[in-house]
């Protein structure tokens, strides 16, 4: 029996209540099974910082790196909370994970569903994977206020973007494209940010004589929101920028059906961090507590977890019984642990 040493971390707001369905299906799924999952749950976030005043300690980093992959619900206080002002849990504890890990793809994976309703009144065949990159771009941190609270304030925040670390991730872009319907997108912003997007660019320009395969085009990010609209189905890859990779992926979620099923993979492909696994969404204060927030992007976040650690089987059972529950779920209003009960309940009928 194989024994994966998986970290929990259900965080803040619906994070606990979807992690708890997703921890169900992955229990159902490997049971006497030759593998097994030895769970560490972490208490971090919000909650934990209110309480002790920790963000994330080195003990917790060392911790939690000392096992095989991560999945992670949601961080993030209540918006406004006064206790909360002084810490930023997001960059503390989700991404300090991302960067420490070096997570530098972050793989989001927007599939429309049979049976699911897209607001979109002519989806197509809407099966898509954006990939993110996730340890630079105007996500590091580089920045700085001068002059802060006066009328002369100059707030700068720093978007950088290394030959190093743009190559591994369009690297990654292209192999997965060769892997599918061989067709990459590269969305960027090249008319305006021009140091940048000039990087990026070459970059995709040079590792595209690699994958002759593949066929390469580029949209500006205002384009591409356009498209993901009006004609999801074109899309194959796209490769693009932390900030650009977030934004799309909030859209792709809802044109797919809701956020609420929308997962996420932040992914070491070297193997030498944990890998963290994910829904896109966040704590969602406004429904937690309520049992209504929607487990699927947590499960589907297990499916991606299962992959990546080449449980296969299990993976294409957990997106199996995914797919049969959202067929048939209709308009019916199910509770968070409904869902995660029905997921299960289809488990056993494969
Ligand atoms: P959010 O994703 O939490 O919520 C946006 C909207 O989507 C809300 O109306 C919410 O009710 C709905 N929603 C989200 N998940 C859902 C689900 N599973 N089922 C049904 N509906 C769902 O985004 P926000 O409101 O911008 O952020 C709330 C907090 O979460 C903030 O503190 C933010 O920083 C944090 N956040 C954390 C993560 C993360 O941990 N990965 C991601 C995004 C936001
Ligand atoms: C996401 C979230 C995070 C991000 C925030 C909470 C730091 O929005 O995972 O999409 O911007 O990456
Ligand atoms: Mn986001």
């Amino acid at each position: 029996v194989r024994t994966v040493r998986l970290a929990v971390i259900p965080g803040d707001g619906i994070g606990p209540e979807v992690v708890a369905e997703a921890t169900k299906v992955l229990e159902a799924v490997t049971a006497g099974s030759d593998v097994s999952f030895e769970q560490t749950p972490f208490s971090l976030g919000a909650a934990r910082y209110l309480e002790t005043g920790d963000v994330l300690t080195d003990a917790d980093l060392d911790a939690i790196k000392r096992h095989d992959a991560i999945l992670l619900g949601a961080v993030g206080g209540v918006p406004g909370d006064p206790r909360l002002a002084g810490a930023n849990i997001e960059r503390g504890l989700l991404l300090k994970l991302r960067f420490e890990l070096d997570h530098y793809v972050n793989l989001r994976p927007t599939v429309l569903y049979p049976g699911v309703t897209s607001p979109l009144a002519n989806p197509g065949e809407v099966d898509f994977v954006v990939v993110r990159e996730g340890t630079e771009g105007p996500y590091v941190g580089n920045g700085g206020a001068i002059r802060q609270g006066t009328p002369h304030e100059v707030a700068n925040e720093v978007s950088v973007n290394t030959a190093y670390g743009v190559e591994r991730v369009v690297r990654f872009a292209f192999a997965q494209a060769a892997a599918r319907r061989k067709r990459l997108t590269l969305v960027h912003k090249t008319n305006v940010l021009v140091f940048a997007g000039s990087l990026w660019k070459r970059t995709v320009d040079a590792v595209a004589s690699e994958f002759p395969d593949v066929a390469v085009d580029y949209l500006h990010v205002d384009a591409a929101t356009i498209f993901l609209v009006a004609d999801p189905a074109r899309f194959d890859v796209i490769v693009t920028d932390n900030l650009f990779g977030d934004i799309l992926t909030d859209l792709a979620g809802a044109i797919s059906g809701g956020i609420g099923l929308a997962a996420s993979g932040n992914i070491n492909p070297d193997g030498r961090y944990p890998s963290m696994f994910e829904p896109v969404h966040g704590s969602a204060p406004d429904i937690a507590g309520k049992g209504l927030a929607d487990p699927t992007a947590a499960i589907v976040s297990v499916a991606l977890l299962l992959r990546h650690l080449g449980e296969t089987d299990a993976a294409t059972r957990v997106e199996r019984a995914v797919a049969a529950d959202l067929a048939d779920r209709g308009d019916a209003r199910r509770s968070t642990s409904e869902i995660g009960d029905a997921v299960v309940a289809r488990l056993a009928e494969d």
